[in-house]
């Protein structure tokens, strides 16, 4: 456990419900909480960056697409969730960690929770980058990956304290990977993308929430959308899915916005 000895401070406008101007962001966000769980799996939301055009990567990445608000936002999304999770593109792309600074790890201990959240990567068949730093950090660590994976033998080593789960199939199911998260005692899943991840929970009726920053900028580049087209053809391409907007803030030029998704009707 690390992180900032002393939190930095943001200010927010709350735009929508109950319009507040100038709000201590993390006071804004104390009473946050993930959605409540659907019949027969583990609530799930994903929590994107995007410019104003859409896109979701700037050269590869996620860096820079928003400012210092949004990542201090960023880590209390994770503070209400049990398991933070990403797709192994992503973990390809960045090597990024899922941790708490100190002050939200101790929100948590206080409340008698792990300090820290369950890190999670789901991989299909294609390399995992085991030399990255997220497999090096003091929390419990799952990696899911495909049946076809390098890893699925068992025979190549992964570092220490990774939990190592093999799926039935060469891309992990969403439903069966929520069932495996159920039975290790996880209540709650936050997808950090990417896009490929969101697009396979959304097809499989597993996405209940976006947490969707929009950052005050523009690229006009072919980058990734927080959404890739649905493998297959879209089943909302006739039928969109509805989303309900819970929440709306801004901080400077950023909008940060909360929309739950109706229960699906499509299960993958
Ligand atoms: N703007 C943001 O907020 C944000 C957030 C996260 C990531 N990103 C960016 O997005 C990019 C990565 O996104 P991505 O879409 O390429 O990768 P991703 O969603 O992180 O991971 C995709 C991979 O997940 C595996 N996978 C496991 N189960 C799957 C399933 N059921 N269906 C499909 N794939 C499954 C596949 O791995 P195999 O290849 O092993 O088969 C697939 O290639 C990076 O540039 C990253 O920086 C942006």
């Amino acid at each position: 456990m690390s992180g900032e000895r002393t939190p930095p401070r943001f200010r927010v406008d709350r735009l929508w419900p109950d319009p507040a101007t100038d709000l201590d962001l993390d006071d804004a966000f104390a009473d946050f909480a993930p959605p409540p769980a659907p019949a027969g799996r583990l609530p799930v939301a994903t929590n994107m960056v995007t410019t104003i055009d859409g896109r979701a990567q700037r050269m590869g990445t996620a860096e820079g697409l928003s400012g210092r608000a949004d990542r201090r936002l960023m880590r209390l999304y994770r503070v209400a969730y049990d398991a933070v999770g990403s797709g192994i593109g992503t973990l390809r792309a960045t090597d990024f960690w899922s941790t708490l600074p100190a002050d939200l790890a101790e929100r948590r201990a206080a409340a008698g929770r792990p300090p820290q959240p369950v890190a999670l990567v789901i991989a299909g068949s294609g390399p995992v980058p085991t030399d990255r730093r997220w497999f090096g950090w003091g929390q419990p660590r799952l990696l899911v990956v495909g049946a076809a994976s390098p890893l699925a033998s068992g025979d190549r080593p992964i570092p220490g304290g990774t939990q190592l789960i093999v799926a039935p199939t060469d891309h992990p199911d969403p439903r069966w990977v929520l069932d495996q998260l159920a039975g290790r005692g996880i209540g709650s899943l936050l997808l950090e993308g990417g896009p490929t991840t969101n697009a396979a929970f959304l097809a499989a009726g597993c996405l209940d929430e976006l947490y969707w920053t929009i950052g005050a900028r523009v690229l006009a580049t072919e980058a990734l959308p927080m959404l890739t087209p649905i493998r297959g053809g879209s089943p909302f391409a006739d039928a969109p899915r509805e989303a309900t907007l819970v929440s709306v803030h801004r901080s400077e030029d950023e909008l940060f916005l909360r929309y739950r998704f109706e229960p699906a009707s499509v299960h993958g």
